[in-house]
């Protein structure tokens, strides 16, 4: 593939998938065993945050058990390697790209080592269980930690700075997502639009693959490091 310049690269949980991490809409996925409203919103938060954080307590547990694959560590390298810019924006809420040595990354969901304080608006650590009556070590208030990740009905972190890069790239590439949450699922149409080319690797066709120049299909890591191969020989 002819040599980009700045390359930004959407990640999706089919990125994960090969760590252990489930999807969500695939067979068996997330949202096939929990109903998104019963955990992902705001407004169950305030009805039942003792659920809430127990989900997300589980996945970040989770975490301790899952390592990057293949393709993490292949976009680590092109970060490393590449002249231009490279920018992950990911969708994913885990930390197995900072594990795999990327370093410019955005996180449009948030994180789940992180907790978000409502009362005082700081971003803080969380390598531990999160708990309604926990202090916010910021501020000093009980009461207002939650989970620092996007629900539904919430706008996702960091979208003017997602927009300016995007639009100043030379190549997009869409992996491992289904294309059906916005306004990750529209940065195709936008980055087309712009004249930029835009590139998909996924385990399947997606809801936006007639929109990319390219689609390519089958697993992560499989794709992702021959991706990165031929955008490092120029071909
Ligand atoms: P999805 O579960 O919607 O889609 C995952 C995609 O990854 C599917 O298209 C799969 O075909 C593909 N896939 C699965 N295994 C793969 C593999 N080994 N290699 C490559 N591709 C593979 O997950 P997302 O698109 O990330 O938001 O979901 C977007 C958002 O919806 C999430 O961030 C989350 C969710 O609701 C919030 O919670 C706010």
């Amino acid at each position: 593939m002819r040599r980009p310049g700045s390359i930004v690269i959407l990640t999706g949980a089919g990125i994960s998938a090969e760590s252990g991490v489930d999807t969500f809409r695939d067979k068996g996925g997330i949202w096939s065993r929990v109903k998104l409203e019963d955990v992902a919103t705001p407004e169950v938060f305030s009805r039942d945050s003792a659920m809430v954080h127990a989900f997300y307590n589980a996945r970040r547990a989770g975490l301790a058990a899952i390592e990057p694959n293949a393709a993490h560590h292949a976009l680590a390298k092109l970060e490393r390697v590449h002249d231009g810019a490279v920018t992950l924006v990911t969708q994913n809420i885990d930390d197995l790209h900072e594990r795999a040595g990327s370093r410019n990354i955005v996180h449009m969901h948030g994180e789940l080592t992180k907790a978000f304080c409502a009362t005082c608006g700081a971003h803080l650590l969380a390598d531990g269980d999160l708990s309604a009556d926990l202090v916010c070590s910021a501020c000093g208030h009980a009461g207002g930690m939650r989970p620092d990740v996007v629900w539904f009905g919430e706008i996702p972190y960091h979208m003017d700075d997602i927009y300016k890069r995007l639009l100043a790239a030379d190549l997009f590439v869409s992996i491992g997502t289904s294309g059906a949450v916005y306004p990750a699922a529209g940065f195709v149409a936008e980055a087309r639009a712009a004249g930029i080319r835009t590139l998909e690797l996924n385990l399947e066709p997606s809801d936006g693959t007639p929109l990319f120049d390219e689609a390519r299909h089958g697993k992560a890591s499989v794709l992702v490091p021959a991706f990165v191969t031929e955008i490092r020989a120029g071909i």
